[in-house]
């Protein structure tokens, strides 16, 4: 017995010996510069996002320094950092873009857009939800969202009269989610009726998003998870039980939808178990994927750039002056409500909204691309078809060739940008681009004009100077985390303006 273990073992280590010494000297990239540990085992980026913490990111960071901006980050993997190469990779139709297996199969929607591995099974899911996230099909569904933020500015008004403090980033988070709950399943997530935005269970969420590095280097444990019953999960993580609560709670609505319900409003999912719809598109996992995956998707992204852009403007006398001067001009009671489409049109606020967005980063891991078919090239380097390639969105949105003192909150560098004929917007790639570019952007813009223009015209808010720390980016865990805990932004209303 002892023998066949040691056999087994001295087996493994030669299969791992012959392996490094492919990866290192015989595989198609083994001429891309980087670590020779990172081109021989994925364990770098294991040791870096799952023992230290979401920190592969700044590794990569000074990877790029030692031996530029082509380098070899994992075995299978090229990352670049070249502001100016982001569409070549997150091209558009043209162009076949996969994704890749392992990066998508943590998520556990396989069934979604979002999970669709290749291009062509990609452009038939997304081609059925895409008419229902369009400007226009957007625009009539501003009343929503107005009923939804006059909620959340009850909220606000109540909290001055009494002098409690708001966790305005739980507020952020319960108007972005009864939202998109709304749109997409028909129904009211009801997080705004609740004095304290049902925080605990988004809390949990976030907490949670913390184990995505370890779903995606030992898959076999969310696989475990998902197989258990409910009253187990929630022994072992109660923050994993409420996400699986959230998704049989889905999955009843579609299951009625699927066997012929038809509400009054007809909300996105209804539309997606009409009999119109092929029928191998009607499985009920897989609607339920691809619903849930817009309920994920749709509500802290949104969230985390509110509470970024709120923090900047309410700690700066100078920029929360010159906006709410500007949005009195089409604002001219608090309780003004112009549209979104108008709201588009004022210069500031436009600024103020996009460095929201870009000091916020969303998405703050790597999302590789795989060319099938083409040979891409960068510089001197021919990379070959079926090699996943990434860039990452933060170090695009904070190239300081691009945005100088990229970490100033600065509205104007729009505006300067727009007199001088720049076109600024093809480097604020937040929602990714090419084909697989966000669902929900116009979603996410609506309610990010809406709701920065209410907030900024009818409250003063106190933001305390501590809450930076937890907004700042410290660790990757999907999205942007700070150093401990997960972002927090307190507020005291200070002021209710005429
Ligand atoms: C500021 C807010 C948002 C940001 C920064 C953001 C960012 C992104 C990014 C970077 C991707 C590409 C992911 C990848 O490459 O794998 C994406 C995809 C997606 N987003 Fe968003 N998102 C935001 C808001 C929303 C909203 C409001 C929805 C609601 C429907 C949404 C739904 C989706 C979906 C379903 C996908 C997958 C699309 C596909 O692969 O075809 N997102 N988002």
């Amino acid at each position: 017995m002892a023998g066949l273990a040691a056999c087994a073992i001295i087996g493994g280590l030669v299969w791992l010996a012959i392996r490094s010494i492919y990866r290192l000297y015989f595989h198609p990239l083994s001429h891309f510069p980087g670590p020779k540990l990172a081109a021989i085992t994925s364990g770098y980026e294991c040791y870096f996002n799952v023992v230290k913490n979401g920190s592969f990111i700044w590794e990569l960071e000074r990877l790029h320094e030692i031996y530029g901006p082509i380098i070899r980050v994992t075995p299978r993997e090229i990352h670049i950092k070249d502001s100016d190469y982001y569409d070549e990779i997150y091209s558009g139709a043209a162009r076949k873009r996969n994704k890749d297996g392992p990066a998508v199969r943590q998520f556990d929607l396989d069934g979604s857009a979002f999970s669709a591995i290749t291009s062509e099974l990609h452009r038939e899911r997304r081609s059925a939800i895409n008419p229902f996230f369009s400007k226009q099909a957007i625009s009539q569904i501003e009343t929503d969202i107005k009923k939804s933020l006059d909620q959340f500015n009850q909220h606000l008004s109540r909290a001055y009269k009494t002098g409690r403090i708001v966790s305005l980033d739980a507020g952020f988070s319960a108007l972005t989610s009864d939202v998109i709950l709304q749109y997409a399943f028909g129904f009211n997530g009801g997080n705004l009726e609740q004095e304290d935005f049902n925080e605990h269970i988004r809390d949990g969420i976030i907490h949670l998003f913390t184990s995505g590095h370890i779903a995606y280097f030992f898959p076999v444990l969310p696989a475990i998870m998902s197989s258990l019953p409910i009253s187990w999960v929630r022994v072992i993580s109660p923050f994993a039980a409420v996400l699986a609560l959230q998704r049989d709670d889905l999955r009843q609505r579609v299951r009625k939808f699927l066997s012929g319900y038809r509400s009054d409003n007809g909300c996105v999912v209804e539309k997606l178990c009409s009999p119109a719809m092929p029928k191998h598109m009607l499985d009920v996992e897989r609607v339920t994927d691809e619903g849930h995956a817009m309920a994920i998707a749709g509500t802290e992204t949104t969230a985390r750039s509110l509470s970024v852009g709120a923090f900047h403007i309410y700690s700066n006398e100078r920029v929360k002056t010159k906006l709410r001067e500007e949005l009195r001009t089409i604002m001219p009671t608090p309780e003004s409500y112009p549209s979104w489409n108008e709201l588009e049109k004022l210069p500031y606020l436009s600024g103020t909204v996009y460095e929201s967005l870009r000091c916020s980063t969303g998405i703050s891991s790597r999302s590789p691309r795989i060319a099938p078919t083409e040979t891409l090239v960068y510089k001197d380097y021919q990379i070959p078809p079926g090699t996943l390639v990434s860039e990452t969105n933060f170090f695009v949105l904070n190239d300081p060739n691009i945005f100088p003192d990229p970490e100033v909150f600065e509205p104007e560098r729009w505006m300067r940008a727009t007199a001088k004929g720049e076109r600024l917007d093809r480097y604020l790639v937040n929602f990714s681009k090419g084909t697989r570019i966000c669902l929900g952007m116009n979603l996410a813009y609506a309610e990010l004009f809406m709701t920065i223009a209410t907030l900024v015209r009818r409250f003063d808010l106190e933001v305390d100077e501590n809450s930076k720390k937890q907004l700042m980016f410290a660790r990757d865990f999907g999205t942007p985390y700070p150093d401990e805990g997960v972002l927090s932004l307190p507020v005291k209303v200070t002021a209710s303006i005429d």
